[in-house]
């Protein structure tokens, strides 16, 4: 029988008893509106809303060959971003800070302040602690859990229960803990598919930060824009500029503090204080109303600011780092598509791959993926509100990146998908277009794009292919 989990009993709750919750709260909705604003800490719901009403809802016609075309998939590669986590020690110090200034003079705080005032002032816990740092919580497992039940909905005869046992399907991971539990959980979520969650786990992953952080092992990168303030100039501008000082401002009224007490820094803990409530404990915080929905958009600005320049588009080389994971998905694929003979041995039905937001926003941009004419600036906030690049929906907790080979009448072809939704590559016109085309589109970086010669400065690198 399939469990509900913590969010799903919660919301079950919440349509059980609507009086208590409209006499305690008045009309509260259960999801604040500024939900889908949270940058990398936003949960897949906010991107998938239909999985809130049915967790294993799955839509057949996100797979798209041509109509005309009988085409069988035949592989899938997934690079999938660990579930929702506990903050890392660096924003539970921030929110320690926070919670000690606001809740100081507590008992002052007036009778006749709002409900929520009164919450957060007098009754809020700081239940986060340091040794949190950054692990998978409950609903995090879920989500990789509920993401493998839908996939293998989705491909039966690629995460097929046979192609598990004779471990054919291949996991790989970060080494950071939230990662590996991921990974597990993932497993999980395959065995509970098939009904067999009483039995032992067994489970089986490689650990690898040479394919999944990349980005640490890149001399060039580190140097460049992780280890260098500048790099990161338009993020530091925004922060002290007018729209978050607008935030700030009201934040401090709202709050009867004075400005001085209340860095940028301080604003953002509470706006992921709110986050963190809904994605761990699915709670409606008090910090949430705070914000409304404008200065959520900023908050929500200033970290994508944050991921454009430290992750993505902003430095060639931050994409560029990614190029063993680029290299490893395109090998597995040419395998995985290569005619074969009766003969042979069949291809690797599926290649899991588990990692970061870090992982997947470099490589998301070196396949040219969310490139908006104009990037984003600390002055340009205004004309920003069409981006595509909004780490809220591309990079939420369990983000992941599909990509589905199928064996056509007219050869092998490709399909993207990013969070469970169609994407066209840049500059091809079919959902599935024919692998050798995607290949010929990639041919620059399927031919160059080494690691050794962008990372480290190295004329002539060690990959399989040398540019001419
Ligand atoms: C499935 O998705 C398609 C669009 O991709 C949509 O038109 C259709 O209504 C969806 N079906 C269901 C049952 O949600
Ligand atoms: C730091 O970043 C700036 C701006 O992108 C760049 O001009 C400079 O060369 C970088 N410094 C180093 C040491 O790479």
């Amino acid at each position: 029988m399939f469990q509900l989990g913590t969010h799903g009993l919660f919301l079950a709750a919440l349509s059980l008893v609507p009086a208590r919750i409209s006499c305690s709260f008045g009309s509260v909705p259960d999801v604040p509106d500024i939900a889908a604003y949270f940058g990398t800490k936003t949960r897949y719901e906010e991107v998938k809303p239909n999985l809130l009403r049915d967790p294993l809802t799955v839509n057949t016609s996100i797979l798209r060959p041509p109509p005309g075309e009988l085409c069988t998939p035949v592989h899938l590669t997934a690079v999938i971003r660990h579930g929702s986590r506990y903050p890392t020690v660096k924003n539970i110090r921030r929110i320690h800070r926070l919670s000690e200034i606001v809740q100081k003079d507590a008992a002052r705080t007036s009778e006749s302040s709002t409900v929520w005032l009164q919450e957060l002032r007098k009754h809020w816990e700081q239940w986060f602690t340091e040794d949190m740092d950054g692990r998978l919580v409950r609903k995090g497992r879920e989500d990789l859990q509920l993401l493998a039940r839908r996939l293998a909905t989705l491909f039966p005869s690629l995460l097929s229960e046979e192609n598990m046992r004779k471990r054919r399907i291949s996991f790989v991971t970060s080494s950071k803990h939230r990662c590996v539990s991921s990974v597990e959980a993932f497993q999980d979520g395959l065995q509970q598919h098939w009904g067999r969650q009483d039995e032992a786990p067994g489970y089986s992953h490689e650990v690898d930060d040479e394919l999944m952080r990349f980005f640490e092992r890149c001399r060039a990168y580190v140097e460049g824009v992780e280890n260098n303030r500048t790099a990161l100039a338009e993020v530091e501008k925004f922060k002290h500029g007018v729209e978050m000082e607008a935030v700030r401002r009201r934040m401090a009224e709202k709050l009867g503090l004075s400005l001085h007490l209340l860095t940028p820094d301080l604003v953002e803990a509470a706006f992921f204080i709110c986050s963190y409530e809904l994605s761990i404990k699915s709670i409606h915080s008090p910090w949430c109303f705070l914000f409304d929905e404008s200065d959520a958009k900023v908050l929500e600005y200033k970290s994508d600011l944050k991921q454009f320049w430290k992750r993505s588009h902003g430095h060639t080389i931050s994409s560029l780092s990614s190029c063993p994971l680029f290299h490893h998905i395109f090998r597995t694929l040419d395998k995985a598509g290569r005619p074969r003979r009766s003969t042979d041995a069949a291809p690797e039905p599926a290649s899991i791959l588990v990692g970061h937001a870090e992982t997947l926003l470099p490589l998301l941009s070196l396949l040219g993926l969310y490139k908006d004419q104009t990037p984003p600036t600390a002055s340009n906030y205004q004309s920003q509100h069409g981006r595509s690049f909004r780490t809220s929906r591309i990079v939420p907790y369990a983000a992941n990146l599909l990509l589905v080979l199928y064996d056509c009448q007219r050869g092998p072809r490709l399909q993207l998908l990013i969070n469970e939704t169609p994407l066209r590559f840049p500059d091809l016109q079919e959902d599935a277009p024919l692998y050798r085309d995607v290949r010929a589109a990639y041919r620059h970086l399927l031919d160059g794009c080494d690691f050794q010669r962008e990372c480290e400065g190295r004329p002539e690198g060690r990959g399989p292919n040398t540019e001419l």
